[in-house]
Parts: structure tokens; sequence; C-alpha cells
């Protein structure tokens, strides 16, 4: 889950790392009132997307009294940055910047550890310097055991070839950035600009922070962060009802059981949906070993609510579960949604108990289900119907 960059503002600060005051908007009126709040001073009025590049996208504009502040939101609320509308911004306190760098940790997969990145520097986009300069970006690998300590940030700021007389100062920002990264269970801190201001304080400008969705068993106050007005409606509705589910953007609905199975789904139908004008997946679902009548009619409801849905490929290869408890599971959760399935459904059934499985859905003779033997037959079935 990635976070908005007045929650990350939030966490850094319960963390001890230094910030700048913050208050969020949503509306001209409320961040003249947060400008005055803060001082009646410059504040900088700022977009609160969850995408970077918001101070080129215009996103980010100083303001030098409450009124002007209040015509930067007017100006900034309901902007588009890179498909992002804004409906909030955060009014915080304008900082005197001497410098600015760029810091990051996040998680290297492919190394099994962590990955701190480090620039003297900052201002320029960070994929830019990596490309332009990628001598002027210090890479540290982190122990995942050791982590950051006082002596590993002192090695990065080093890297980094900060001079001497600041080191000390940013390594203690950045120790306490580890342990926002290590305490919340984050997969990503990014800190661009970390700045040094003209009175000498290194602090944090702006932030980035990806949390880990598998550690929200040990964050209970994790789930309050959570968008619920953005997240997308099926989605939700998938969740509440155990499923995985991830919605995307084509027409054939996908339904599998097994993530592997399903994955490789994804894959067929696009590439069958090329010889019909492009025709794509439109989620992943997989329903996962059980695929019982219950599981099935729950994952065909979120599926045949998505107006963008043309036609369903039902993918189930019959493992320990018999092709005949998923078959049943199809005729039940047809029964079970009546008018509401109105969509034509290829079913593809090989595995475990294959025959016995077809014979109930040719009994059952349901007239939006065709039966196709193969993947690759069913796949080019079901983009034909979703095309036409
Ligand atoms: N509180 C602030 N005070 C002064 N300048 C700021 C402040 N916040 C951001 N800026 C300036 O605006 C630039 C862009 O803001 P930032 O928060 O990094 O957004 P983004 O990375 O999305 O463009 C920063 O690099 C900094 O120069
Ligand atoms: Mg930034």
């Amino acid at each position: 889950m990635d976070l908005y960059e007045y929650q990350a503002r939030d966490v850094f600060e319960k963390h001890g790392v230094p910030v700048l005051p913050g208050i969020v908007a949503t509306t001209p009126a409320e961040a003249k009132a947060a400008a005055e709040q803060l001082g009646g001073g410059t504040v900088v009025v700022k977009a609160q997307v969850k995408t970077g590049g918001r101070g080129k996208a215009g996103g980010v504009k100083l303001a030098h009294s409450p009124s002007e502040a209040e015509a930067a939101a007017q100006a900034i609320l309901g902007m588009d940055i890179k498909g992002h509308t804004v409906h909030r911004v955060m009014i915080a306190a304008g900082a005197k910047i001497a410098q600015e760098f760029y810091f990051s940790v996040l998680l290297d997969r492919a190394e099994r550890r962590y990955l701190a990145m480090c620039s003297y520097e900052g201002g320029m986009e960070i994929e830019e310097l990596a490309v332009e300069r990628p001598e002027a970006l210090a890479k540290v690998a982190i122990d995942p055991l050791e982590g950051i300590d006082k002596a590993k940030a002192l090695e990065i700021v080093a890297e980094a070839s900060f001079p001497e007389a600041l080191r000390n100062k940013v390594a203690d920002v950045i120790v306490r950035l580890w342990h926002v990264y290590k305490n919340e269970d984050a997969t990503l801190v990014e800190v661009n600009p970390l700045v040094l201001t003209e009175d000498g304080e290194v602090i944090a400008l702006d932030g980035k922070v990806t949390l880990d969705e598998n550690a929200e068993f040990r964050h209970e106050d994790h789930a309050a962060l959570e968008d619920k007005a953005a997240a997308d409606p099926l989605e939700a509705k998938a969740k509440h009802m155990n499923l995985n589910y991830v919605k995307l953007d084509g027409s054939v609905g996908i339904i599998g059981n097994g993530a592997g199975l399903v994955m490789s789904t994804l894959d067929v139908v696009a590439y069958a949906g090329e010889q019909f004008g492009g025709v794509k997946p439109a989620n992943f679902l997989d329903i996962g070993g059980g695929a019982s009548a219950e599981v099935m009619a729950n994952g065909l409801d979120v599926i045949l609510h998505d107006p963008q849905v043309k036609s369903v490929f039902v993918n189930v290869f019959g493992g320990i579960t018999s092709c005949v408890a998923v078959a049943d599971g199809i005729v039940g959760a047809l029964e079970t949604l009546g008018d509401e399935a109105s969509k034509p459904l290829v079913v593809r059934l090989d595995g475990n108990a294959v025959e016995e499985g077809r014979a109930i859905l040719a009994r059952a003779n349901h007239p939006l289900v065709t039966i196709v033997e193969t993947m690759d037959g069913a796949a080019a079935k079901a983009a034909e119907l979703a095309a036409s």
C-alpha cells in the first residue's frame, strides 16, 4: 500500500524524522485557514496524489500569505496529475532550502536484502540522475539482519560524497528513516528532497512510503491509512469475500484455480485476443483449491458486476479438487445468481474426474455456458465472444 505524502509525513514524525508542520485541506477556504494556523507566513500548497513529479506538473505552489494559499489551493484542487485527480492538498510550512539531497531504502528482491540509495545532488528526478550521472547516486546494500545503524549511515553518506561537516547530521536522519522502514514494515521509504535549510537543519521535505500489506496483521493502525474512497469498488468487494482478485483493463473476465494457472490464462487470453482487435483480460481471480459452489458464485458475482466484462473464461484444473465439485460449483453458482448471470461463460475443465465434470455441465445445459476442452481453444472462444 502506497501512502500519501501527508501520511508519510505523519509516520516520519512518529519515528522522530524531522519534518515540517503540515495540514490537509480539501477546499480553498480550508487551505486559507490552514495557512493562518501555520502563522500566516510563507507556506507551500502541495497536491496529495500517489504519484511523483507533482512539482513539475504544477501541483506544488509557494504562497506568501493565507490568501495566496487559498488561490493556490483553488488552482491545484481538481487538477489532473498523471491520471490522478487532486482531492486534497497539504499546506506545509515553507522551508528555506540551502541544499537538496536524495535518500531511499527499498527491498531488493533479487539480492534478498535491502538497498539504500543516496545522493548529495538532489532536486533532480532520481530516474534522470541514475541515467545521466550514475556515479552521483550511491547504492549501498543493507543486510536485513543488521539494518542501518549509525556506522552504516555514515558509510552511506560517505559513499554519496557528502562533505565531512554534514555527514553526522544527515546520518542521524538516515538512521531514523531506517526505523520507519523496519518498524512499519515498509518496502520503500524515499525522501526526495531531503534538505539542508539555511538554518543548518536537515529535514524530510517530501516522503514516499510503501507499506508491506503482508505485514498488516501486526500493524492495527495501518488499516486506517487505506484510502477507501480511491480503492476499486470491485476489488473492495472481492477482498471482503476473501478472493484473490485484481481488476485489469480488458473485457474477458477470468476465473481459475491456482495463481500460476490464472497467470498463464491471462497470457493465453491476451495472445488469443490479438486476433480480435486486441481483446484483453478484465481481471485476475484465483479461487484457490476448494472451488466450491459458494466460492465460484462469489467469483462470478464480482466478475459479472464489472461493466467492462463481455465474456467470462472459467479455467479450472482439477487436482485435489475433482472436476465434479467444480462443475457442481459452476451450476450452483449460476442458479444462485439467476438473472444476474447475463454474460457468456466459456468453461475449460481438465484433470481429476474431468469426464464426470463435463457431463454435469452438459446435463445442466445452461444457455450461457460453452464447454471447450483445451485452454487455447477456450481462450480463443472467450476472446471472440468478448469482441462480438
Ligand atoms: N515545504 C516546502 N518548503 C519549500 N519548498 C518545498 C517544500 N516542499 C516542497 N518544496 C519544493 O518543491 C519541490 C517539489 O516538491 P516535492 O514534495 O518533492 O514533490 P514532487 O516530488 O512530487 O515533485 C521540492 O523539490 C522542493 O524544492
Ligand atoms: Mg519529491
